[in-house]
């Protein structure tokens, strides 16, 4: 079964993408903050891909009570995220520190572009935060207690 991230999400993490690159060419000491914002956002980005919104995926699915044992795949990404989750973290607030950094140095060179551009990567971190790394892990919960359900029951001795 192939886990894709749902399309809004997809557009939402590309756009957001676009206007990184775009500050990254800034110039100046915005460019430079923008690429040092990029470094850490690259491998975290590619993390999201690979793990986190996988799964999400699948909610419309598991909230229409579909379960076909495919979904077991899904498994080894939950999991995985699950291990990650601290990590993951961690990487947003040094993410929101390079951000801080990025948004007061648009501010001084007047490109109130990219401080609108800071503030709605700090609300997408919250949101992941809040809603979409939580809702990646219950789809690995909701998945395995579907598939466990299914399984016959162990014959009493
Ligand atoms: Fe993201
Ligand atoms: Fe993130």
């Amino acid at each position: 079964m192939n886990f894709a991230i749902p399309e809004s999400l997809q557009r939402e993490h590309e756009a957001l993408h676009e206007r990184l690159r775009q500050a990254t060419q800034a110039g100046g000491e915005v460019g430079e903050a923008a690429k040092a914002l990029a470094r850490l956002m690259h491998p975290h980005f590619v993390k999201e891909d690979q793990i986190a919104l996988p799964p999400l995926g699948l909610l419309a699915a598991l909230a229409r009570g579909e379960s076909p044992e495919e979904m077991a795949g899904v498994l080894e990404l939950t999991d995985r995220l699950r291990a990650e989750l601290p990590q993951m973290l961690a990487e947003h607030q040094a993410i929101v520190t390079a951000l801080d950094a990025l948004r007061e140095a648009a501010g001084r060179a007047g490109r109130s572009d990219i401080v609108a551009f800071a503030e709605d990567l700090v609300e997408h971190a919250r949101t992941e935060e809040e809603v979409m790394y939580p809702a990646a892990v219950l789809v690995g919960e909701v998945v395995r207690q579907r598939l466990d359900a299914r399984r016959p029951a162990p014959a009493s001795p």
